[in-house]
């Protein structure tokens, strides 16, 4: 007998992409104005991409790491034009202000990281722009690349005829394409395999409201747009049966820093017996960090929560604190899933293994 679900779904592998590389400089989707507008800015100096990570005009820790590769290509560039002085400490210079644009996500110091090292190894290679810009296209390929896997290995774990909740953007937008989480979702979805999704609105930037839900909406999948506080009352009524979501940063005991909100669902997943995914591709691994008490924690400022679009809702004189992100202790997560396969607990050895390609 023929299940409904089991019928294959259209919903495209690869193709959007936030972020790309145009004749020398950077072409990005300006995902402050999504999905009211669809607007593409291009910068050509690196301090204007720096901005826009500060500003958020793009977001989520994979997409910021492959805008903080670009950047160091377009430093270079510029560096190499000014043929004044060292180009390699000038470049470490710009690759410190690259990575100190936003703290939590390790995508981003990752990225500058990688870039700084193939530049260190360059040397006095002439080609060593052309190289550099090959590079961080790279970063963004092997981004995607992951992305696609982790899609097979996450909708594995998803319950059949399932109703997934996930919480801020972890899709194409967040990335070098594709998704994350929504990845693993889109995947799941394309095979018949999951029935609906919930998508959080994510106060106070509503990358759910904004962002997901415009991705859902692209997709064709089937979702239903909640607020925050909603969460628990669904779990209650039966209608959640998996909760899959991203990561900033993990740290080496699979402790997890993800969007603010994340802890309140990992708890209420808990309670109710939900499984709780987490889907991040190795660059977010940090296995230099022991614990999630040792990962920074972005402040954001005081106007996102006490402004909508630019419009004061919360009286002047009230106090606001803005945290970004929070930590999931990693005995909330049911699995972490990497382009390397599924890491379960104990995360310290798995995680390992995950970075290392060896989980098996
Ligand atoms: O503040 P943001 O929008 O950059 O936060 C994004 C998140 O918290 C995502 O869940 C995380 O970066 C994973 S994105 C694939």
């Amino acid at each position: 007998v023929e299940k409904p679900l089991a019928q294959a779904r259209a919903t495209e592998k690869t193709g959007f992409r936030p972020i790309r590389w145009v004749d020398g400089g950077v072409e990005l989707i300006d995902q402050t104005l999504l999905p009211l507008e669809e607007v593409w800015l291009r910068f050509d100096g690196y301090r204007d991409v720096v901005a826009a990570i500060r500003d958020m005009k793009i977001r989520g820790a994979p997409a910021i790491g492959v805008a903080g590769g670009y950047a160091i290509a377009l430093a270079g560039a510029e560096i190499a034009e000014r043929a004044d002085g060292d180009f390699m400490s000038q470049l470490e210079t710009a690759g410190s202000e690259i990575a100190a644009a936003r703290p939590t996500a390790v995508n981003l110091a990752w990225a500058v990281g990688r870039m700084l090292d193939l530049a260190a190894k360059l040397g006095s290679d002439p080609d060593i722009v052309t190289k550099l810009i090959s590079e961080a296209k790279r970063i963004q390929d092997e981004d995607e690349a992951a992305n696609v896997r982790m899609g097979e290995f996450g909708a594995a774990l998803l319950p059949e005829g399932g109703s997934i909740l996930t919480h801020c953007n972890t899709g194409a937008l967040a990335t070098g394409g594709f998704g994350t989480a929504l990845g693993v979702i889109r995947t799941a979805w394309s095979q018949g395999r999951i029935a609906h999704v919930y998508a959080t609105e994510t106060r106070p930037f509503m990358q759910g409201a904004r962002l997901t839900a415009w991705e859902l909406v692209n997709a064709g999948i089937d979702s239903t747009l909640i607020t925050d506080s909603s969460a628990g009352q669904l779990m209650r009524r039966g209608k959640v049966h998996a909760v899959i979501l991203g990561a900033d940063r993990i740290a080496a005991n699979g402790d997890i820093a993800n969007k603010i909100g994340t802890y309140s669902l990992a708890v209420l997943a808990r309670e109710h017996g939900i499984p709780f995914y987490v889907a991040a591709p190795t660059s977010t691994i940090d296995l230099s960090l022991p614990s999630g008490d040792d990962i920074p924690i972005e402040e954001r400022p005081a106007d996102e929560v006490t402004h909508i679009r630019g419009k004061r809702i919360a009286p002047v004189g009230i106090n606001v604190l803005n945290t970004a992100f929070d930590i999931t202790p990693h005995e909330f997560v049911t699995g972490i899933v990497t382009e390397n396969g599924v890491a379960r607990s104990p995360y310290s050895l798995s995680l390992k293994k995950a970075t290392e390609g060896t989980l098996g």
